[in-house]
């Protein structure tokens, strides 16, 4: 069989429809905020030497600059060293920032209010830091491996989730005038030899799963994507045309530029001919090979690159950077030390504390005024050879506030569990007693005779450059790090009013502590960053009732999530099916599912109504492009509502979340998809209405064949509920 003949063989089975090449992306019709942008943008262009865009397009080199990433200056139109940094929780080895919670767990607070702010926090912090553009938010990893190792980074294992916080992410961050960078694009789910592996997916799963948060962002307006390490369907990311130049710039129609990840770019036509228009860090990281600078330069007096290409990527580069105003004076100048943080810690705490999620609780908890409390763990106090002794992060020592890598800050201050604790008790008259090793040797005297004995665990993952205990980026296993298990079972035996408090970067399996007599609770604390323990010590006091809910699902055994770290390529044959889509198509019980999350007080769901302002056509979106897709896409067709009550004696907040199911007419899809959620603050008593509204989009399937997003004809499952499998209402939509 010839090369040709096999590439279509793969591509029918795979399902793949390799896009034409599209260069220079057209731009979409109709005007949009870019549309200014890029006219500045060309008219800068037009004054600039060739030698001035390949300037603006090559990073100076690895550490060769104050920033991560760093092109020099063009003075002839006041373009200035442009500073781009990491990352996606803060100002990478910042010394006067806040160190944001991960984004795991502002989207377990489900929360959009408080993700908001946190993007806007975030873009001020780069701002005063002179950063141009912030590296930031992830949408890739989503997550469909639990063990994966930059799963932390991102929102969500879910698209719908995970886009939404994308768009109030980026929101935030551009409105403060910082450039923000969605990354990782795409299908980047692993770390295990992330930089040679291919991702084979299929296109119906690319669209519903991995593109799916990157449109939000596209919509959002973000100025930048990042190409990740690597390959899609056999060709590298950052000189993918389908991926670069078909999905994201035509079918999205992305206005801004893709920059590559750090020496993810492997050619110097492929990249530029594919959709790349900026490489980082312009160098390998030995500070040898250039692939851009005057190799771009030769291939352009080659013909082997269009100068209008060229002027292309000048002209993206430049429209975001005055999309963000970024060419008015008074832009602060580069200091990543600068103290930046003003009040921002109390996003951290609010984030930390409201993104913990309750997974069991007979009544032991809130704690009221105990007269001797117990704490065990190492994770129970701050690192003792101090809160940012490892490089980024690269150890699980001490409270655990986040995974490790170039996604990771250093901390300004440290809060751990111990922390918060003795405050409490010192002004509650508690005798507290500590007993910090993870080591079971002396624990059941520290433990026993306290009215209750809090146990704090960990699981820890990161990026791959590191090793952490074994660990190379991603998780081997998904147990509690430390023996975690054995910790709980010797205090348990000890004393039987056990609260076990779990620091995570993603699912731990919980069968044993669960089945260990004597654990009356288990608190999810996430990624709490640097407020961890004010964090806990509001939920386990019941200052505030939990409200957060699990962005991923919490099976019984690793090998019911159906997907692991692969070694060579992924053909993600798995499919739609990830997290939970994949647990009720396979009818597996999962321990706790996603969206789940107990309260201290308990909320009822009535009155499901749905309304449909005219009838919703079946068919294609048909909208012209613009940034995001089809318009019509992102237009509300349906709105449907629900009463949700305050039954208990406290406050509390409820994510009310909506999953639809496609009719029959619709190509085989998971059971039910969360397609809406709403987070209602609820005195005692109280009732709020739940609204969710409904866009095209969110009724659509893609259609491979006709390669359009398709609402279904017939009949849509509407179900409301408090969790995926927690289903209060049901109703239906007729299309
Ligand atoms: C590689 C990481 O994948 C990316 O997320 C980061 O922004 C760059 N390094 C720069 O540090």
């Amino acid at each position: 069989m010839g090369f040709a003949a096999l590439a279509l063989l793969v591509a029918a089975v795979l399902q793949v429809t390799w896009a034409e090449p599209v260069c220079p992306a057209p731009r979409p019709t109709g005007t949009t905020v870019w549309t200014a942008a890029h006219s500045s943008a060309a008219a800068a262009v037009a004054r600039m030497s060739q030698q001035d865009k390949i300037t603006i397009v090559t990073g100076t080199g690895w550490e060769r600059g104050p920033c991560v990433g760093n092109t020099a200056p063009i003075s002839s139109i006041n373009y200035p060293e442009l500073c781009l940094h990491d990352g996606p929780l803060g100002i990478r080895f910042g010394t006067g920032s806040t160190a944001f919670t991960p984004a795991i767990q502002a989207g377990s607070t489900w929360d959009v209010e408080l993700i908001r702010q946190r993007g806007e926090y975030l873009g001020a912090e780069a701002r005063g830091c002179g950063i141009h553009v912030l590296l930031g938010p992830v949408a890739g990893a989503l997550g469909k491996i639990p063990h994966g190792g930059r799963n932390w980074e991102g929102f969500a294992a879910d698209p719908y989730l995970s886009g939404i916080a994308m768009s109030e992410t980026i929101d935030g961050i551009q409105s403060v005038g910082v450039q923000a960078c969605a990354k990782h694009y795409i299908v980047n789910e692993q770390e295990l030899n992330r930089e040679t592996m291919s991702s084979n997916v299929d296109d119906r799963t690319m669209h519903e799963l991995y593109l799916w948060p990157f449109a939000d962002a596209v919509h959002a307006n973000v100025a930048s994507v990042m190409c990740s390490y690597n390959k899609i369907n056999g060709s590298w990311a950052c000189e993918n045309d389908m991926a670069q130049n078909g999905l994201l710039k035509k079918e999205l129609g992305f206005q801004g530029f893709i920059v590559s990840d750090w020496n993810a770019q492997h050619t110097t036509t492929g990249s530029a001919n594919y959709g790349m228009d900026m490489t980082m860090p312009g160098t390998d990281f030995s500070g040898g090979n250039v692939l851009w600078g005057p190799q771009l330069n030769a291939a352009i007096n080659n013909n082997q690159v269009s100068r209008a290409r060229l002027d292309d990527m000048a002209k993206r580069i430049l429209a975001s950077w005055y999309l963000l105003g970024q060419d008015a004076p008074g832009y602060p100048p580069i200091n990543i030390r600068a103290n930046v943080q003003g009040n921002h810690k109390e996003n951290v705490r609010a984030v930390a504390r409201d993104g913990t999620v309750l997974l069991k609780n007979d009544g032991i908890l809130p704690l009221s005024r105990p007269a001797k409390l117990a704490l065990v763990g190492s994770a129970a106090v701050v690192d003792p050879q101090g809160m940012n002794s490892c490089v980024d992060k690269g150890c699980n020592r001490g409270a655990l506030g986040m995974g490790w890598g170039s996604g990771s800050v250093n901390y300004p201050y440290f809060v751990a569990p111990y922390d918060a604790l003795r405050a409490r008790a010192q002004a509650d008259g508690t005798t507290l007693s500590l007993h910090s090793s993870d080591s079971t040797g002396g624990v059941a005297n520290a433990v026993s005779g306290a009215d209750a004995a809090i146990v704090v665990i960990t699981a820890d993952s990161g990026e791959g450059y590191i090793t952490v205990e074994g660990h190379p980026g991603d998780r081997l296993h998904l147990d509690p790090w430390h023996n975690g298990n054995q910790l709980v079972q010797a205090v348990a035996a000890a004393n039987k009013n056990t609260i076990v408090v779990v620091h995570s970067v993603g699912p731990v399996i919980l069968e044993t502590i669960l089945a260990t007599p004597g654990v009356r609770a288990v608190v999810w604390g996430g990624l709490p960053s640097q407020e961890n323990g004010n964090a806990l010590v509001d939920i386990l006091y019941g200052l505030v009732s939990p409200s957060g809910k699990l962005v991923y699902t919490i099976a019984k055994r690793p090998e019911d999530y159906g997907t692991v770290v692969v070694r060579g390529d992924d053909n993600f044959g798995e499919g739609l099916y990830i997290d939970y889509r994949h647990f009720d198509n396979a009818g597996i019980e999962p321990r706790f599912e996603f969206g789940f999350g107990l309260s201290y007080t308990n909320f009822t769901y009535s009155s499901l109504r749905t309304t449909t302002p005219s009838a919703i056509p079946s068919g294609p979106a048909r909208g012209p492009t613009l940034p995001g897709g089809p318009s019509d896409l992102w237009d509300t067709v349906a709105t449907v509502t629900a009463t949700i009550t305050n039954t208990g004696a406290v406050a509390g907040a409820e994510v009310a979340q909506l999953y639809l199911t496609l009719p029959a007419s619709a190509p085989a899809a998971p059971p039910k998809q969360l397609r809406g959620f709403a987070k209602l603050k609820l005195e005692p008593g109280a009732s709020g209405t739940a609204t969710f509204k409904l866009r095209r989009r969110d009724l659509s399937y893609w259609d491979v064949g006709r390669q359009q997003w398709v609402v279904p004809a017939g009949t849509f499952g509407v179900r409301v509920g408090a969790s995926s499998r927690d289903i209060r209402l049901t109703g239906s939509l007729q299309v």
